[in-house]
């Protein structure tokens, strides 16, 4: 048995399905940049059928990234599968991903078909995406509730049509660790052809037990583990990266395997996807949380001063915590700063956005004294959109409180071009500028999360804005940063409001009415 654990890493695509982390193609390719710079094998980059908007951005990350498979995802049908190849055309190496379900209550209830009808289309689909790429992996779509036998079959019959890659998803994290891993074992041991084909496995979070049951798997034989930066994902979300290849690379004594990743990206990544995406990571998140080597009690700082192994498993600079370096100043020029954000993974298309995006980092040089990557990363994310889309532009604001008196904020928009201004009071300066907004806006929307986290340490960091907004059953989040929370706050706010405009209606990979 392989050595060597196969990351494949789904953050563009079911990371994607989290309510609210719908990314544009721009950021896509910005994670998918920093994911092969992490050496990752595989970037699930999307699902193309979904709408114009995902097709474009597999297509985008099939044409920028050469060292990892680019693999898009596909529903059993001819028409996702031609659709994912044609998005993955470009790559140096593309994948297809296809599935079906085959638990009792999913073949039931959603397919509505008998098992032999899943058999024969799932046999097809390989077949057909054989006929595009030699790289296929197909799942039996909720395999952790499934008839252990009845997987067999469909296995089998899969690696037989072509399927080179078997996952093993555990769709609604129901399985415990130790079944997860015997069933693993099972389908590896009784399938008659299985030595023909890696078995990957693609834990959910419902229950805590991603991680537990994705390593319990690798125990058992799974070589690939399919997983998301910050454990993002559908629900509860999927098993962390971080977790997983920190778990392995830590105890190397335990796990007869290891992935070929360069840790020192964990952090970054970490970092731009929850800037991208506007989902904070908690402070005692392991790994990648900021208290993730934060020592609080005596004891412990003593202890780790004499020796750190006393108290650190990991050493903090090992999963990239010295990364957020200061790298810029007032004084650094366009090249310094162009040179910087391409080490980053941000390249610019035209001289207009290096322009704008230069000077935006002189006017916070201005006011902030040392610029970190994390700034740079926050001002790139906060121009968001693809340059130009934006149907809302924040020409200038006011804000004023003082003690006793109602909040004001004034607001100047551009719509469309035209430029549009409004006033309003509120309970603080954030909710005045939020209504003053909204008197130009009429968005109908509903507010469902605002958040502010600083993006590095002192009283002159920016203010990360998160500003999750709702309307008609689809969910955005807008980012805003300045040294300013109310600006930041105003920016988020119309951020999310033009995220909302270009939302697309999507098809969901896990619904099934066109099957
Ligand atoms: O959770 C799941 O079953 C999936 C499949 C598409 C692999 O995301
Ligand atoms: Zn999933």
């Amino acid at each position: 048995m392989s050595d060597r654990l196969i990351i494949f890493d789904t953050t563009l695509r079911d990371g994607e399905q989290s309510p609210g982390a719908s990314m544009t193609r721009d950021e896509k390719v910005r994670i998918a940049k920093l994911l092969e710079r992490m050496r990752v094998d595989v970037i699930e980059a999307g699902f193309p059928i979904a709408s114009k908007g995902d097709f474009e951005s597999v297509k985008a990350v099939a044409e920028v990234v050469k060292d990892s498979i680019v693999c898009a995802l596909a529903r059993a049908t001819d028409k996702d599968i031609d659709r994912a190849a044609e998005a993955i055309k470009p790559a140096n190496a593309g994948r297809i991903h296809t599935f079906l379900a085959t638990s009792p209550i999913h073949m039931q209830e959603k397919l509505r078909m008998q098992p032999g009808q899943v058999l024969e289309l799932a046999v097809k689909a390989v077949k057909r995406a054989r006929q595009y790429t030699d790289n296929v992996e197909f799942s039996p779509e909720d395999a952790g509730r499934s008839e252990p036998e009845f997987l067999c079959q469909v296995i089998e019959a899969v690696i037989d049509a072509g399927a080179n890659t078997i996952n093993i998803p555990d769709t609604v994290g129901y399985n415990m660790p130790h079944q997860f891993g015997d069933l693993i074992a099972h389908l590896m041991n009784n399938i008659p052809n299985a030595d023909k084909a890696i078995f990957s496995v693609h834990c959910h979070n419902d229950l805590g037990l991603a991680v537990a049951n994705s390593l319990a798997a690798v125990m058992n034989g799974a070589r690939q583990v399919e997983c998301t930066i910050n454990g993002l994902g559908e629900r509860a979300g999927n098993a962390s990266l971080e977790e997983i290849v920190m778990a392995v690379r830590t105890r190397q004594d335990v796990f007869p395997c290891d992935s070929k990743l360069d840790t020192t990206q964990i952090v970054p990544a970490s970092k731009l996807v929850s800037n991208i995406t506007g989902f904070p990571v908690q402070p005692n998140k392991a790994v990648v949380g900021a208290n993730a080597f934060a020592h609080e009690s005596g004891i412990h700082q003593d202890g780790v001063i004499k020796k750190r192994e006393t108290y650190e498993i990991m050493r903090a600079e090992d999963v990239g915590w010295s990364a957020n370096r200061m790298v810029l100043g007032k004084h650094s020029g366009r090249n310094a700063f162009k040179t910087r954000l391409a080490e980053l993974g941000v390249e610019f298309k035209t001289d207009a956005e290096l322009n704008s995006a230069f000077s935006r980092f002189k006017d916070l040089a201005d006011k902030k004294h040392e610029i970190f990557d994390d700034d740079l990363q926050a001002l790139v994310t906060e121009a968001g959109l693809e340059h130009g889309n934006e149907i809302y532009q924040l020409v200038a604001m006011q804000a004023k409180s003082k003690t006793g008196d109602k909040p004001e904020a004034s607001i100047s928009l551009t719509v469309e071009g035209t430029e549009k201004q409004a006033s309003s009071d509120g309970g603080g300066q954030v909710d005045a500028a939020f209504r003053a907004i909204e008197k130009i806006a009429a968005s109908n929307s509903k507010l469902l999360l605002y958040s502010v986290n600083n993006i590095t340490t002192g009283t002159d960091s920016q203010g990360e804005v998160t500003v999750r907004l709702e309307r008609k059953g689809r969910i955005v989040n807008g980012q805003g940063a300045d040294t300013d929370i109310v600006i930041a706050s105003a920016k988020a706010y119309i951020n999310a409001l033009n995220r909302l405009e270009l939302s697309e209606r999507r098809a969901h990979p896990q619904k099934t009415d066109t099957i």
